[in-house]
């Protein structure tokens, strides 16, 4: 399914887009050459850019006027996006049609959040799922369900990968002040085995439980953490005590079941949802289990809110679509190779991680959704950490590096702790004068004289950033900013003509993971190695004997 791209309109609106940026943006090839003074002079004239150059939606407030860019060229990146079918596509991704060609299926992330009564596809499977959530939930909070000594469970272990924990460990570390009492939640994903290790550490079996999360069940990394957790609960236990202490959310019921885990302990999951957007589902059971039902219908609520907005707003109003354009005119005409996400939150530390993998594991493709090799570039990379401490790591780069990298802030008016005013308005403070500061620069020169300016100090300015003020941190407002960049992306893929659903780089990795492990399994010497080690490439066999001949087995 093509959205009705005007292929002859986005030709000539690529000329249009093409003049402008030769105007607007300091080209990386002359890069030093451009007039510093582009920001500033577009500010001095147009009196109203501030205003002319934001969008608030609900509580959301996206400032986007120190972005290099003029009206002329903002209203033919608007017209780019009709060229491409925008209104369509948001229409064939609301209703569920195919729209990821690769594996034929839909990406109905947003029937996971609309209120049962909106008839969204699969509402009722989606509102019995919830129920079910629902009822465990409630079980594990009210003590009724129990471990297989009769105690109630106090710590959960979210087992999983990628989507199947990015989202829900960022969304439960973010919403840390409405946790519950308990029980304590843990995200455990990396199959070194530090990270389960160490987890379980200081933790009893008897009130332990863990929910394996997993689309496909049959990711390496979660099935060898739940194979080691299993030994670690059964070491303490029995064999009958897993029915207690596991439950799964899984498309693949068989494979969970295999596992040993009980049926009526296993969440449903659907092909129409993808991992990376998969958080609404029962994929956010531990977000639940961590902050209660009522704020995860919240969380729900929010992206519902957002859905809304990028469905019904004009392009030149609609939030998700506005950061698309922005991010397309400096990635296509600007080649600024990064985006630095930068949350001023701590709350939202974890919030750059996420977005690396909605960002870039959907929209880090070459090929368009009709199998053509594409001519143009396509997601730049996406990186960040939560302000201010990225002041003392990487803005010496932003500040005084050879290219310029867009800045997005992010900012929540209110801070997320009582008795904090005084160090959430330095917060706030550091966050608004890094992008003044990017924007007009500090001309060292100016004020001690020609005879004494100092190219070393000379911070030169004009570098782009957009703030997203959000009046404070609550489910409804993440969940809004999480579907705001679930939209932002898919925007993107429709402009570049990509398919955002399909993760076919991710696994070839993982097929050639199984030679090398046999490799490093096998007793050097023993022929089956010498058999196996005739499949690496040289460099990989070299590393594998180094190991072999350093590795301790522990
Ligand atoms: O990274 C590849 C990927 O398939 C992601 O898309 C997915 O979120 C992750 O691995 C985990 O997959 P699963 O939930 O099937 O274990």
């Amino acid at each position: 399914m093509t959205f009705n791209r005007n292929r002859a309109a986005i030709d000539v609106l690529d000329k249009r887009l093409r003049t402008a940026a030769s105007r607007l943006l300091p080209l990386a090839e002359g890069y030093g050459q451009h007039d510093p003074q582009t920001l500033k002079l577009l500010f001095a004239n147009d009196a109203e850019r501030s205003a002319q150059f934001s969008l608030t939606v609900d509580e959301l407030h996206l400032d986007y006027s120190k972005s290099l860019i003029d009206s002329t060229a903002l209203a033919a990146l608007v017209e780019l996006a009709e060229a491409c079918g925008m209104q369509g596509a948001i229409g064939a991704l609301l209703r569920g049609a195919k729209i990821n060609p690769s594996e034929g299926r839909a990406a109905l992330h947003t029937s996971l959040r609309s209120p049962l009564a909106a008839n969204a596809p699969h509402a009722a499977l989606v509102g019995e799922t919830l129920t079910s959530m629902r009822e465990f939930v409630d079980s594990v909070h009210s003590g009724t369900w129990t471990g297989y000594d009769g105690r109630a469970i106090e710590t959960i272990i979210n087992l999983g990968i990628g989507g199947s924990d990015l989202g829900p460990a960022m969304v439960v570390d973010a919403l840390a002040d409405f946790a519950l009492e308990t029980p304590d939640v843990h995200f455990v994903s990396n199959v070194d085995p530090a990270h389960l290790t160490r987890t379980l550490a200081e933790l009893d079996p008897a009130t332990t439980l863990f929910v394996v999360a997993s689309k496909t069940f049959g990711t390496l990394e979660t099935l060898t953490n739940a194979r080691s957790a299993r030994d670690w609960l059964i070491a303490a236990s029995d064999e009958a005590a897993v029915a207690r202490h596991f439950v799964a959310v899984s498309a693949n019921v068989a494979a969970a079941c295999e596992f040993g885990i009980e049926q009526s302990n296993i969440f449903p999951l659907w092909d129409w949802v993808g991992g990376r957007f998969s958080l609404w589902s029962a994929i956010g059971l531990p977000i639940a289990l961590a902050i209660g039902f009522k704020a995860f219908d919240e969380l729900l609520a929010g992206a519902h809110a957002m859905d809304t907005h990028f469905e019904t707003a004009p392009l030149q109003e609609n939030l998700p679509v506005m950061s698309a354009l922005l991010a397309y005119w400096y990635r296509e005409y600007g080649a600024s190779p990064s985006t630095a996400v930068v949350p001023y939150s701590q709350d939202l530390g974890l919030f750059p991680a996420y977005l690396q993998q909605l960002y870039m594991e959907s929209l880090g493709k070459s090929i368009s959704r009709e199998g053509a090799v594409l001519t143009q570039r396509t997601s730049e990379i996406i990186w960040g950490s939560a302000g201010t401490n990225g002041q003392h790591s990487y803005f010496q780069q932003l500040h005084q590096g050879t290219e310029f990298t867009p800045v997005e802030f992010i900012a929540f008016a209110t801070a997320s702790v009582d008795s904090a005013d005084e160090r959430h308005r330095h917060l706030l403070a550091n966050c608004l004068s890094q992008s003044m500061a990017l924007m007009n620069g500090d001309e060292a020169g100016a004020d001690v004289g020609e005879e004494n300016w100092d190219p070393q100090k000379t911070i030169k300015g004009n570098r782009p950033s957009t703030t997203l003020l959000i009046k404070q941190l609550s489910p409804h407002n993440l969940g809004s900013l999480i579907a705001l960049y679930e939209h932002k992306v898919f925007a993107l893929s429709v402009l570049w003509n990509i398919n955002a659903f399909d993760q076919w780089g991710v696994e070839l990795g993982k097929r050639l993971s199984k030679d090398v492990y046999a490799a490093l399994s096998e007793p050097a010497r023993s022929s089956k190695s010498a058999q196996t080690a005739s499949t690496l490439d040289e460099s990989t066999r070299a590393l594998v004997h180094k190991i072999n001949s350093w590795r301790v087995p522990r």
